[in-house]
């Protein structure tokens, strides 16, 4: 009988199984919220991206090395359209088939990035064939008729050139990886849009830019000066028309050759942005960001024409918290996960990973992970040793054996985070039945952080992530931060007392393992932590 039963029960997780590992990677919401589904179970890309020419199998061992001691789960890695289509009709998918064998070796997924008709608008990833062929793939024109180095998305013969390319690589991922997932999404171009022109004003753009706006557009995307609700880009979005119509231009080149890749193969898909700056009074385009790339103020136009990519995503490259804060803000939405595919690569960045995870982000990579002797200081690192990967290996070692959890949780909406502004203040986190205040500087035993803070506090580097997993119950993850709890709510006015505050960690199959418990000097001036992030399991009790 026992045996029977036990058999039974294998049969059943066997079966569990086989469906979660058949089923695709996908991004699902809730309320709201979002969660990336790797093999049916939440998944929090603790990724890192390598650089741009990294895509070649000879230039792979000094990626992985990097990748494995970044402690990353997930790497994001170009495909370019240049090498897998060299010559026209000829594909060549051996980088490819390398690259998933050996990320399969390393037990790391894969997020690839297309690199195509648009790498940071431009063209250089088109192969030759594509790239000098101007009267095929027409370039856009300025509003002086003079032809410009960006490829016009009113390039029909681009589309389907650019289309079938795509197709061809999404039907070998799934012939090659459809089963095992080790790729788990796919970028589409490379942050797009034009600089030093608003949009093109080739006779296709002028033809389609005295057209109406499309319904889905108006539906998604309101002027932020209202103007008509409906007619011309001009009548209804003002002095914002033209930047408008070149991204509605854009999402839909974008959104066809999204569509037809997962016509075969069905993976999520996203799109990433060089920003605009989130943290100034919106105004129109005036040559300071890339017009018709998914900004944060048009992200209503990219979901109303591009429905296949899931994702609008900024690449973060700010040094200044409160833009980078800002930014956050902005791509946090209820229509769109948020996920950092990329961020400067400098120890600054580390700590801006707990607001993102805490946020309930579905990922966030550095960018510029392997150990090529390259440096794009200043935005990121200037050394590309182990000293550039060793602030984000200490954030993902304690994130990465709860990571399920952390997006099951982040789903649900317990989780929350913040990293340190640059003003040093304390910070408060909303929590149900409570309020928690996150200071910085701070020493471990009493409280001087004005008169002499803690030695290694110079730059601003701390952050915390929390979860509450019950009422008066939270996993915290911090490092180089102060947390204390106040009662709020039905509970204001009680006074807090630590029922039980564990140090340990979750083992990777969702079990707590307590290391020790704090008390006494420990806990006495709130819960320190220290250079080395930790994760803490709290349970708080009140009484009056
Ligand atoms: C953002 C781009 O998406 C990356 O490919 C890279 O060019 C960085 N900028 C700069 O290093």
């Amino acid at each position: 009988m026992k045996t029977t039963r036990k058999l039974m029960l294998g049969c059943l997780a066997a079966a569990i199984t086989c469906v979660s590992a058949a089923e695709l990677p996908r991004l699902v919401t809730k309320d709201g919220r979002h969660a990336l589904l790797v093999d049916g179970a939440p998944y929090v890309m603790l990724g890192a991206q390598a650089h741009n020419s990294s895509n070649y199998p000879a230039a792979l061992p000094q990626v992985w090395q990097a990748v494995a001691d970044a402690q990353a789960n997930t790497l994001e890695i170009p495909v370019a359209w240049e090498q897998i289509e060299p010559v026209e009709g000829k594909f060549d998918f051996s980088y490819v088939d390398t690259l998933v064998a050996q990320a399969r070796e390393k037990n790391v997924r894969l997020l690839l990035l297309w690199f195509a008709t648009w790498k940071n608008t431009g063209p250089s990833y088109m192969p030759e064939w594509v790239k000098f062929d101007n009267r095929r793939f027409p370039r856009m024109v300025d509003k002086g008729g003079k032809t410009i180095y960006c490829h016009t998305p009113f390039g029909e013969e681009t589309l389907k050139a650019d289309r079938k390319a795509f197709v061809a690589l999404m039907e070998h991922l799934k012939r090659t990886d459809g089963e095992r997932h080790t790729v788990i999404m796919v970028q589409v171009q490379n942050e797009v849009g034009t600089y030093g022109t608003v949009r093109d004003y080739g006779p296709a753009a002028q033809k389609a830019f005295a057209q109406p706006v499309p319904a889905a557009v108006l539906a998604k995307q309101k002027a932020p000066v209202p103007g008509k609700s409906t007619g011309t880009w001009t009548e209804v979005y003002g002095d914002y028309a033209e930047q408008y119509f070149h991204t509605w231009a854009i999402a839909r080149y974008i959104e066809e050759i999204a569509k037809a890749g997962r016509a075969v193969y069905d993976l999520p898909m996203f799109v990433n942005n060089a920003l605009r700056d989130a943290s100034v009074p919106l105004a129109p385009w005036k040559d300071n960001f890339a017009s018709g790339g998914p900004t944060y103020d048009v992200i209503g136009i990219y979901k109303a024409a591009a429905p296949h990519i899931d994702v609008a995503a900024p690449d973060i490259y700010s040094h200044e918290s409160v833009k980078v804060a800002a930014t956050l803000d902005k791509f946090h939405r209820a229509d769109n996960a948020l996920f950092v595919p990329e961020i400067g690569n400098s120890a600054d960045f580390a700590r801006v990973a707990f607001a993102v995870l805490g946020r309930g982000g579905i990922g966030f990579a550095p960018f510029g992970i392997d150990y090529f002797d390259f440096s794009n200081y200043p935005l990121g690192a200037k050394a590309t040793d182990g000293t550039m990967v060793e602030p984000f290996a200490q954030i993902y070692g304690v994130f990465r054996p709860m990571a399920k959890q952390w997006g099951q949780w982040a789903l649900e909406g317990r989780t929350h985070g913040t990293f340190e502004g640059d003003d040093r203040k304390p910070q408060q986190i909303a929590l149900r039945g409570w309020t928690a205040t996150v200071s910085y500087r701070e020493r471990q035993f009493g409280s001087q952080a004005e008169k002499d803070p803690m030695e290694g506090t110079d730059k601003p580097n701390g952050g915390l992530a929390i979860a509450q997993t019950g009422d008066n119950e939270f996993i915290v993850v911090a490092q180089r931060a102060r947390i204390k709890f106040e009662p709020a709510g039905q509970q204001a006015g009680r006074t807090a007392l630590y029922a039980r505050v564990e140090e340990g960690q979750y083992d990777g199959n969702g079990q707590w393992v307590m290391a020790r418990v704090w008390n006494g000097d420990q806990t006495d001036y709130g819960l320190n932590f220290g250079a080395q992030p930790l994760v803490l399991k709290i349970k708080i009790g009140t009484y009056q």
